[in-house]
């Protein structure tokens, strides 16, 4: 049966197969609810460590935990049956050494039944990445903006415009994929070098603000639904504009209420006779 029609739920290996033969889609999900709404039309879904900002208000993700990757990819789990489910390793979780790494990852797969773990890191992981796909945990890659690295890059800038810049992505990239990551996510990064790296690749690359010549696109689910609209980056596009429409719904409630118009008798018990 092919990818396209499959009724189990997508492998880490369905979704590399599908390099080459069309765009893979993907999004970022922290809850149930959005899990639900997004399994039916994307490959994977990954539970970003983004979660700290989107969902704990968080100025970086360097403050993420663990245990709270484990609650919302157990959250992800539930409310998706058909999606290849991804959950990010936060910092401070995995890079330590290999070992860190694979308990880290063994736990999140073990406690969430997802099926493979995101890390950021070029050549300096390739050896844990393939310390952990050859004990049995898939790995998707992450290479250009890091944001874990925060702390010593100083920001979230785009990344590729020196030579200096485009070869060190290139060198992660080519390091990751020889160390058998099942795809990597590019992040912030011209659109040349993007290209020569997806063609330069075996594994399908997964752009974020890395331009459609990426084997397919991953964008921060709030972004594009227009709920975390704190800043748009250039790469995001607003497919929906939930803000604005979540807070006239709750001005609407509060006027109700303060009118005593909601609950209606339509919306309250009474005793039956
Ligand atoms: O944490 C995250 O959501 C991510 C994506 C933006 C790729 O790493």
């Amino acid at each position: 049966m092919s990818v396209q029609g499959t009724k189990r739920r997508l492998s880490p290996k369905d979704v590399r197969s599908l390099k080459g033969e069309r765009p893979i889609v993907s999004l970022t999900a922290y809850t149930t609810p959005i899990a639900k709404l997004l399994d039916p039309h994307v490959d994977f879904i990954l539970v970003g460590d983004s979660l700290g900002m989107v969902v704990y208000g968080l100025d970086s993700t360097v403050g993420v935990t663990v245990e709270m990757m484990i609650a919302h990819g157990q959250a992800v789990m539930r409310g998706s049956q058909r999606a290849c489910v991804v959950v990010d390793l936060p910092f401070g979780s995995y890079q330590e050494s290999k070992e860190q790494a694979f308990n880290t990852a063994a736990r999140i797969l073990k406690e969430t039944g997802c099926a493979a773990v995101k890390i950021e890191g070029g050549a300096e992981m390739a050896e844990t990445v393939a310390f952990l796909s050859s004990r049995g945990i898939p790995v998707l890659g992450h290479v250009g903006l890091m944001p874990q690295l925060v702390n010593t890059t100083g920001g979230y800038r785009s990344l590729g415009r020196s030579e200096a810049e485009q070869e060190k992505i290139r060198r992660d990239a080519v390091a990751i994929d020889e160390a058998g990551a099942f795809a990597i996510v590019i992040e912030g990064t011209v659109e040349p070098l993007a290209r020569e790296i997806s063609d330069l690749v075996q594994a399908p690359t997964i752009g974020i603000g890395a331009s459609p010549a990426c084997d397919g696109q991953i964008l921060v689910s709030d972004d594009m639904l227009g709920i975390f609209n704190d800043f748009k980056p250039r790469f995001v596009k607003h497919f929906a504009n939930l803000a604005p429409e979540i807070s006239a719904a709750v001005e609407a409630y509060a006027t109700d209420v303060k009118a005593r118009v909601f609950p209606g008798i339509e919306h309250t018990f009474q005793l039956k006779g």
